[in-house]
């Protein structure tokens, strides 16, 4: 279908770049429209030059697709409703691949991610598409896949996602802070491998960092299988790269990505804010 909205593809698999918009509470209806197809149908939408799009601006925004709701065990940022901060300062970058909050049922079905201070160099994030990744299984991992289910759980190595050094004392100090702050309660729930998708009926693979273990797999089997699949959703052709400018907005489906931050800026200062949206329990093949 022909799109009201100027939307550029970045890559052949995921990502496009929608241009002459002003993000807001106020957009009319034919926009919010065209705006949930271009999530579905590339995954994730990137708006450049947000200038004006303050906390409350961003929370209206969100509010056009759905209910935003709070991260469930972080507090929300400064001055916002529901926002989350993602700020470099305690050594932090989501730098592992995950889907946001899969640790919960029904999981946010969109992310609204804005930049605020970004390095002058480095701290891009990278999404991956789990339809196309589903769709290139080979057919006996597709079989394989088909059925499972993994337990996810938001107790996990916090360790291996902050942008320090291995073993410093910054990092044991970073990392029990982490832990402090996201696992305050811990979180357990059980999904489909592959999931239906609510709009479009595509299926695509549901993992990501949150995935503690599969369902009737030992632990040994079943990390293995894990980083088969982890590796094939994060094949550079099913990827987009995203470099910052502060400003920028990406709107992504949480229903059929997995994405992650690049942690190559050190300690410099990298700071983002995100809503989420509400979203249903998944659906698997059988329904
Ligand atoms: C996120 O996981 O939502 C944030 C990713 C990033 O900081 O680039």
């Amino acid at each position: 279908p022909n799109s009201p909205l100027d939307v550029a593809p970045i890559t052949g698999t995921i990502g496009a770049e929608i241009r002459g918009v002003t993000l807001s509470g106020d957009l009319d209806a034919t926009t919010v429209q065209a705006i949930k197809d271009a999530v579905v149908r590339h995954k994730v939408v990137f708006f450049r030059g947000q200038k004006d799009l303050d906390d409350a601006r961003h929370e209206g925004f969100a509010s056009l697709f759905g209910d935003p709701v709070a991260h469930p065990t972080v507090p929300v940022a400064q001055g916002s409703r529901y926002l989350l901060e993602l700020d470099s300062k305690e050594g932090y970058a989501a730098s592992s691949w995950h889907t946001d909050v899969t640790f919960v049922d029904a999981y946010p079905k969109g992310s609204i991610l804005r930049a605020i201070t970004i390095p002058e160099a480095g701290g891009d994030t990278v999404w991956a598409n789990g339809e196309t990744a589903y769709d290139s299984l080979p057919e006996a991992l597709r079989q394989l896949v088909n059925n499972l289910w993994a337990v996810h759980t938001n107790l996990y190595d916090y360790a291996a996602v902050l942008n320090t050094p291995k073993g410093t004392d910054s990092e044991r100090e970073r990392t029990n802070f982490h832990k402090s702050v996201f696992a305050s309660t811990v979180y357990e729930t059980e999904h489909p491998a592959v999931r239906v998708h609510p709009v479009s009926g595509q299926r695509s693979l549901l993992l990501g960092h949150f995935v503690k273990q599969f369902v009737g797999l030992n632990q040994a089997d079943s990390s293995g299988l894990f980083q088969i699949l982890q590796n094939h959703i994060t094949r550079p052709e099913n990827v987009v790269r995203w470099r910052w400018q502060p400003g920028d907005v990406a709107f992504w489906d949480n229903q059929s990505t997995q994405h992650r931050a690049v942690a190559d800026f050190g300690l410099q200062r990298r700071t983002l804010r995100r809503a989420t949206i509400a979203g249903e329990v998944p659906v698997g093949i059988d329904g």
